[in-house]
C-alpha cells in the first residue's frame, strides 16, 4: 500500500518514530495493539508489514473494515483487550509477531463523539466505556464511596484536591451526563470562566483510566507483548501520562536487566534470576516541535521502544503454550 495524504484521523502522534522503531521488513508481519483509527496500521501496511491489529471498541473494529478491503488480505482486524492479544492471535493461528506497537489511551474517535461519553467539552450520557459494556462512569460515580471517588482522582489523574472534588460529586449524585459532571468538578474547584486549562481535565482523566482499567491493561499487554514477540521483534509503546511511561519505563528496564528500583537511594536489588526478555531499551523518544505545534495532544507523548531475546517470556499468560516466542 503506498502512503497516504495526512488526515487528522489518521495522524496518530510519533509515527514516523514509531515506524522507525518497528523496523519493518517488507513481508514480516507486525501487530497493532491499539487500531484506533487505524493511523499506526496504514503507516506499518505502507512499509511493507502484514498486520495483525486489535481495538477493544467494537466501533473501531467496524470502522475499520473499509482499510481491511484496502489493504488487499495483508489486514487482519480482531477485536479484544490487549492485555490478552497472545490468546487472540493464537485462536488465529498467529503464534508469534516480528513487531508490536501499543497507543495508549482514548482517541480522537472516541473523545469527539458526544455518545461515547469521554469529553468534558461536549454534553453526553456519562459513560466512558471504550468496550462499552461494563459498569459506565455514571455507574460507578453514583455507587462509589467518596473515599474511593478521592483516590481514583488523586492517583490517575494527580488531582492534588481530590477529596474537595469527590465531596462535590458525593453531593450532587444522581450524575448522568458529562455536562453535570463537568460543572460540578469547575464549580468545586473554583474555576474562573475562561481561565486556560479547563480543571475537569485531570477528573476525566482518572475517572477514564479506571472505569477501563487502563493501568492493569497496560501490564498485561506488555506482558502479552513479551510472550508474543519473536527473538529480535520489535516493540513499541507510547503513551501520555507520567503513570503509564513509569509502568513501561520499568517494565523495560526489569526485562532488560536493569536497576528496577524506585528511587537509586533505595538499596540495589539482587540481580534478576531470570535472563533478559529484552535488550536494554532505546533512550526515549518526546515529539519535535513542529508536531507540538500541528497537533496539541503530542505534548505529553513518550515513546519507549526495545528489541526482544530469545530467553523465555517471564510471565505465564493467556495462552496454552509456554513462552511461544522462543
Ligand atoms: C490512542 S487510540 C489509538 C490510535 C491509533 N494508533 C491510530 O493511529 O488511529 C487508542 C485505541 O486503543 C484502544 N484501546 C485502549 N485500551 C485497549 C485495550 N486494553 N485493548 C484493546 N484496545 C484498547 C481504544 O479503544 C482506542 O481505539
Amino acid at each position: 500500500m503506498s502512503e497516504l495524504p495526512r488526515d487528522p484521523r489518521h495522524d496518530p502522534v510519533l509515527r514516523e518514530e514509531v515506524i522507525a522503531a518497528l523496523a519493518i521488513t517488507p513481508g514480516e508481519r507486525h501487530a497493532d495493539a491499539t487500531f484506533g483509527a487505524g493511523g499506526y496500521t496504514r503507516a506499518m501496511l505502507a512499509a511493507g508489514a502484514a498486520v495483525v491489529a486489535c481495538d477493544r471498541d467494537p466501533d473501531a473494529i467496524a470502522e475499520g473494515q473499509a482499510l481491511v478491503a484496502e489493504a488487499g488480505g495483508k489486514l487482519t482486524l480482531v477485536h479484544g483487550r490487549f492485555g490478552e492479544i497472545d490468546r487472540l492471535l493464537g485462536e488465529r493461528g498467529i503464534e508469534a509477531v516480528d513487531g508490536i506497537v501499543f497507543d495508549i489511551g482514548v482517541s480522537s474517535m472516541q473523545l469527539d463523539r458526544d455518545e461515547r461519553g469521554f469529553s468534558f467539552q461536549k454534553d453526553g450520557p456519562l459513560d466512558m466505556r471504550m468496550a462499552q459494556e461494563g459498569e459506565s462512569a455514571a455507574d460507578w460515580l453514583n455507587r462509589a464511596d467518596e473515599a474511593e471517588i478521592a483516590d481514583v482522582l488523586y492517583h490517575y489523574g494527580d488531582e492534588r484536591q481530590s477529596r474537595r472534588v469527590a465531596r462535590a460529586i458525593v453531593a450532587a449524585r444522581p450524575l448522568s451526563r458529562t455536562g453535570e459532571l463537568a460543572s460540578v468538578i469547575r464549580k468545586a474547584l473554583r474555576h474562573p470562566p475562561g481561565a486556560p486549562k479547563d480543571p475537569a481535565t485531570k477528573s476525566f482523566q482518572a475517572i477514564r483510566i479506571h472505569i477501563n482499567a487502563e493501568l492493569d491493561e497496560l501490564k498485561a499487554g506488555l506482558e502479552a507483548a513479551e510472550r508474543l514477540l519473536r527473538p529480535g521483534g520489535r516493540l513499541a509503546v507510547v503513551s501520555f501520562h507520567s503513570t503509564e511511561d513509569r509502568i513501561v519505563k520499568s517494565f523495560l528496564r526489569e526485562r532488560s536487566g536493569g536497576d528496577v528500583r524506585a528511587s537509586r537511594h533505595r538499596p540495589a536489588l539482587a540481580p534478576p534470576a531470570r535472563a533478559a526478555t529484552f535488550h536494554p531499551p532505546a533512550r526515549k523518544v518526546r515529539p519535535g516541535k513542529a508536531e507540538e505545534a500541528r497537533n496539541p495532544r503530542a505534548r505529553s507523548a513518550t515513546l519507549r521502544s526495545a528489541v526482544r531475546t530469545a530467553a523465555p517470556a517471564w510471565s505465564g499468560g493467556t495462552t496454552t503454550k509456554e513462552a511461544i516466542s522462543c
